[in-house]
């Protein structure tokens, strides 16, 4: 049997194959797939690849969603709701968003990926995250039954939801439903691009994109250049308790408040203090401008990214204690 390569299927570039591939273009060309039988066991549903480090060949079906219809079910004087197929490129529906003066996705302008996965993902970058916009995420599960979750069911949380947990690899998101705002209560809290504002007078979501993109640019590699999947780690929480014991011996260490008993540390922080910014081990290297980046220097198998990533992990856990989980999801 021929196998299907997924180098133009994951953004750290990596030439793995799987046995089969399947894109479909509708709801109901998926449900079709279904009922035919022809989603083999074992599958795994992708968006763009920029979350996933694929260790090895995938003996199994990979499944993609085209479906790119974007429809507007409502609009009053404060908002409009819409439907987005889970298709849709991430960056492109950002744009459409901010074209439109619709509020609520703007600093989350450039992330790599797809409709779908984000809603999976809930992706966050400069003080928003995508489940403040969301109203429901449609699906259809392997056993061709739709359902709609309400945001309120889909267990948001920082990087996470329902859909990443066990069990649910068998339901695809088809729909993802948003409420955008035409206020311009803009979020602007985040100190990077509060400073890259900061001479506008009359800020406009133009404006909001155009800076988090610079922001972006400047500190993330391009995937087409070097590939990667964005944040390798995600930001460590930890007690307030241990924060505060780890301030007494690192006063400079930074973080964000959580709540009244947690606290969030920068990775990028904890990986650079290792000494492993910019170091590679093999084929893989830790990005110099941001060390919470793992990148493919050419060449890379995913266990040298495996191998790159546990031993900052192991790193990090020596110094400081502190146990770094990866982002990126490892098939
Ligand atoms: N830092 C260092 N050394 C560096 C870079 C950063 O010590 O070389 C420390 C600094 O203290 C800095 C802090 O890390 O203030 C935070 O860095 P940055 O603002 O770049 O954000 P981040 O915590 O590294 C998170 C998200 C990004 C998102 C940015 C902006 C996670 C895992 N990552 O990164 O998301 O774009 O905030 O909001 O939460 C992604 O998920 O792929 C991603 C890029």
């Amino acid at each position: 049997m021929k196998k299907y390569s997924l180098r133009n299927h994951n953004t750290f570039g990596l030439n793995v194959f799987a046995d089969r591939f399947i894109e479909y273009d509708s709801e109901a060309e998926l449900l079709r797939l279904i009922e035919e039988g022809e989603i083999i066991s074992p599958y795994l549903h992708i968006g763009r690849g920029s979350n996933l480090l694929f260790t090895k060949d995938y003996e199994g079906t990979i499944l993609h969603s085209r479906i790119k219809d974007i429809t507007l079910l409502s609009e009053d004087g404060d908002s409009v709701c819409l439907r987005v197929g889970a298709g849709n490129v991430w960056d492109e529906f950002v744009c459409y968003c901010v074209e439109h003066g619709w509020q609520g996705v703007e600093n989350l302008s450039l992330i790599p990926g797809e409709v779908g996965a984000a809603a999976v993902q809930n992706i966050g970058a400069y003080g928003m995250e995508v489940k403040d916009s969301i109203i429901s995420v449609e699906t259809v599960d392997i056993s061709g039954r739709r359902k709609t979750y309400a945001v309120e069911e889909c267990d948001y949380s920082y990087r996470h939801s329902l859909f990443k947990t066990a069990g649910m690899n068998s339901v695809f998101v088809t729909y993802v439903n948003f409420r955008l705002k035409k206020s311009s209560h803009y979020v602007l809290d985040y100190a990077a691009l509060a400073k890259a504002l900061a001479s506008h007078c009359n800020i406009t979501l133009c404006d909001i994109r155009e800076a988090v993109i610079r922001i972006r640019q400047s500190k993330l590699p391009d995937p087409k250049v070097l590939g990667n999947a964005g944040s390798f780690f995600m930001n460590p929480i930890v007690s307030r308790s241990y924060f505060e014991d780890l301030q007494r011996v690192y006063p400079a260490i930074p973080y964000y408040d959580i709540d009244a008993g947690h606290v969030k540390i920068p990775a990028a922080w904890l990986i650079e203090q290792c000494g492993w910014k910019g170091k590679s081990l093999g084929h893989a290297a830790v990005y110099e401008n941001q060390p919470l980046v793992l990148v493919n220097q050419g060449g890379a198998v995913g266990a040298d990214i495996v191998r790159l990533g546990q031993a900052v992990q192991k790193s990090v856990k020596e110094k400081f204690g502190i146990d770094i989980q990866p982002e990126v999801m490892y098939i």
